[in-house]
């Protein structure tokens, strides 16, 4: 597989996913959730956000000593303190970036920033220059950059790439976008700014409409080489593009995507539940991957199909996301297969006429009760 398919995984579960209401993390836990994304080769972590609190700094300054394969990412606004805040968390990460951005829509600009585009513009010039002073690795986000026009955005990310920017993302900040929409914007960018090539595309989206790994994969299809994303999907609002879903799509169609990553995939379910167990954020039975029933199978012709070959319901192994193996639920629509079969792993061996009878029991409480 050509190096133009390796996608980067930037993990922003610190950064984006802790903005989720409820998911904060002390010190201690972000920085067992840094190891655990590091072991499983994760290629940049944003650990936070050095400006925001003295904790965030801290964390960040914390993960930057101990983490050593992944960048580490600190993210500031297009402001000059913040940008020193970023630079000196980061300064102790053997791979460190600077993560800094702007708003480019016009709503954005207007009501929020107050700005006007050309002060915009200049304002990205300045801040990745001088982010540049700090580290060579600098990515700039157009934030809200799936509803910026399109002649504006094109002059953004070439100043951006002109100051020194290696990375550019575009955000889908709102999770408004349609996947053919936000392809549309990076081929749009690809064909028209002259200095694309010097910069890496990236994808970061939000799941309002439940799109943002469609789009997320939509981006990269259309040219975007990293993707931004956290464990379990958490985030602002609906959440961002959740990396287990994002990886284990790659994974199982690699006829349709025919992209390589550094993730070891046996690894998902256990980041994902320390996750979970750190925040205390229940991920919900019937989610992608993680989720509890992910691999469960409780109607009978499934189970009867699972355990004759697993593929016939399985488009994936348990074992590829670290789970032994899968879940045969016991319930009213279960067959006298995987009855069979749950009583063997039990322990237990019946006869015919014991087994029917059982069976019969069985079905009996279970149309009355879970
Ligand atoms: O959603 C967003 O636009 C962001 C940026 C700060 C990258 O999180
Ligand atoms: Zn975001």
């Amino acid at each position: 597989m050509s190096e133009q398919n390796q996608i980067i995984i930037f993990d922003t579960t610190l950064r984006d996913g802790e903005q989720s209401p409820g998911c904060s993390m002390n010190l201690e836990e972000k920085l067992k959730m840094a190891r655990l994304l590091d072991e499983m080769g994760v290629d940049v972590i944003e650990a936070g956000f050095p400006i925001a609190s003295r904790g965030d700094f801290e964390a960040v300054e914390a993960i930057s000593r101990e983490i050593k394969n992944a960048t580490v990412a600190g993210l500031c606004r297009a402001v000059k303190r913040d940008i020193e805040a970023s630079a000196d968390a980061i300064k102790s990460a053997p791979h460190k970036r600077i993560h800094t951005f702007i708003s480019t829509s016009p709503l954005h600009m207007k009501y929020k920033l107050q700005m006007t585009p050309e002060a915009v513009l200049e304002a990205i010039s300045e801040s990745v220059s001088f982010a540049r002073n700090f580290t060579d690795d600098v990515e700039w986000s157009a934030e809200d950059g799936s509803r910026t026009e399109d002649d504006f955005l094109c002059r953004c990310v070439e100043a951006a790439i002109a100051a020194g920017a290696t990375t550019i993302n575009i955000p889908d900040t709102v999770g408004y976008a349609m996947p053919e929409d936000y392809a549309a914007k990076f081929i749009m960018l690809r064909k028209r700014v002259p200095n694309i090539d010097k910069a890496i595309l990236s994808v970061h989206c939000h799941n309002d409409l439940g799109l943002a790994v469609a789009n997320s994969l939509a981006g990269v299809d259309a040219g975007a080489r990293q993707i931004e994303c956290t464990i379990n999907g958490i985030g602002e609002r609906a959440g961002n593009a959740a990396l287990e879903e994002v990886i284990m799509a790659m994974r199982t169609r690699p006829d349709a995507m025919p992209y390589t990553n550094n993730i070891k995939t046996e690894m998902i379910t256990k980041v994902s539940r320390t996750l979970s167990s750190i925040t205390g954020f229940v991920v919900q039975p019937n989610k992608a991957i993680v989720g509890a029933n992910a691999f469960a199978h409780e109607s009978g012709i499934h189970q009867d199909g699972v355990l004759k070959h697993a593929q016939t319901y399985e488009i994936m192994t348990p074992e590829s996301v670290g789970l032994t193996r899968s879940n045969l639920v016991m319930g009213k629509h279960s067959g006298r297969h995987a009855f069979k079969s749950k009583l063997e792993e039990m322990g237990y061996t019946l006869g015919e006429n014991a087994f029917e009878d059982a069976f019969n029991r069985f079905k009996d409480l279970a149309d009355k009760k879970k």
